[in-house]
């Protein structure tokens, strides 16, 4: 299999901790893309229309995207068991919509901030970004605290690699601060040799 990587990419890191965590990274081979929304750059736009990394080739079937469409077939190929059968699923997918919808957030923030022409640029744009990241990281806190506790799951992977995301790109938002619960949730996560080996300035 090939996969569409680049390591500051907090949805390729997701797909790469997955195959930490399964011992099969050795079942991909890494193939480097970059660019951004006014330049495609070396990213698969003949593999995926919508440009976007990560995403899979397969030997016996079309190319997979998006995150979460090649996690759940990874997760079958190698019986990763990081989905676990309903009714549990429906907390896990939710949990991994919540941490993808802060990466996503926080990449458009980059892209805004580092893209687009700076006379163009919107500061009140960016700060709805940020709000949709404070309202989930508040979540985040508050109600999910128990099932990040609980067993390893790809809906705590998702916000693993979103933290760290911001973390990457956006530390002078210090989201620790006003997370203490999350924030030592992170602290240990982000010690899981899978999460370490991915790590975007790793
Ligand atoms: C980044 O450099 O922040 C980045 C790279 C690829 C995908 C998303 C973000």
């Amino acid at each position: 299999m090939r996969l569409y990587h680049a390591p500051a990419s907090p949805f390729v890191r997701k797909v790469m901790v997955l195959l930490h965590e399964a011992d099969a990274v050795d079942r991909v081979t890494l193939i480097p893309a970059s660019g951004n929304p006014l330049d495609p750059g070396t990213l698969p736009v003949d593999r995926n229309p919508l440009g976007k990394i990560p995403a899979l080739e397969r030997p016996d079937g079309p190319t997979l995207y998006d995150s979460r469409v090649i996690t759940r077939y990874l997760d079958d190929l190698l019986d990763a068991r990081l989905y676990p059968a309903a009714p549990h699923l429906w907390d896990t997918l939710t949990l991994e919509a919540t941490g993808d919808g802060i990466a996503e957030a926080a990449v458009l923030m980059r892209y805004e901030a580092h893209v687009r022409p700076e006379a163009t640029r919107s500061p009140a744009w960016i700060e709805a970004q940020w709000s949709k990241i404070a309202r989930s990281l508040a979540a985040l806190e508050e109600r999910w605290q128990s099932h990040l506790a609980g067993p390893l799951d790809m809906g705590q992977i998702a916000v693993g690699c979103a933290l760290g995301y911001l973390d990457f790109r956006h530390a002078d938002r210090d989201w620790r601060a006003t997370h203490p619960a999350l924030a030592a949730w992170h602290a240990a996560f982000a010690d899981r040799p899978a999460m370490r080996a991915t790590a975007p300035d790793a």
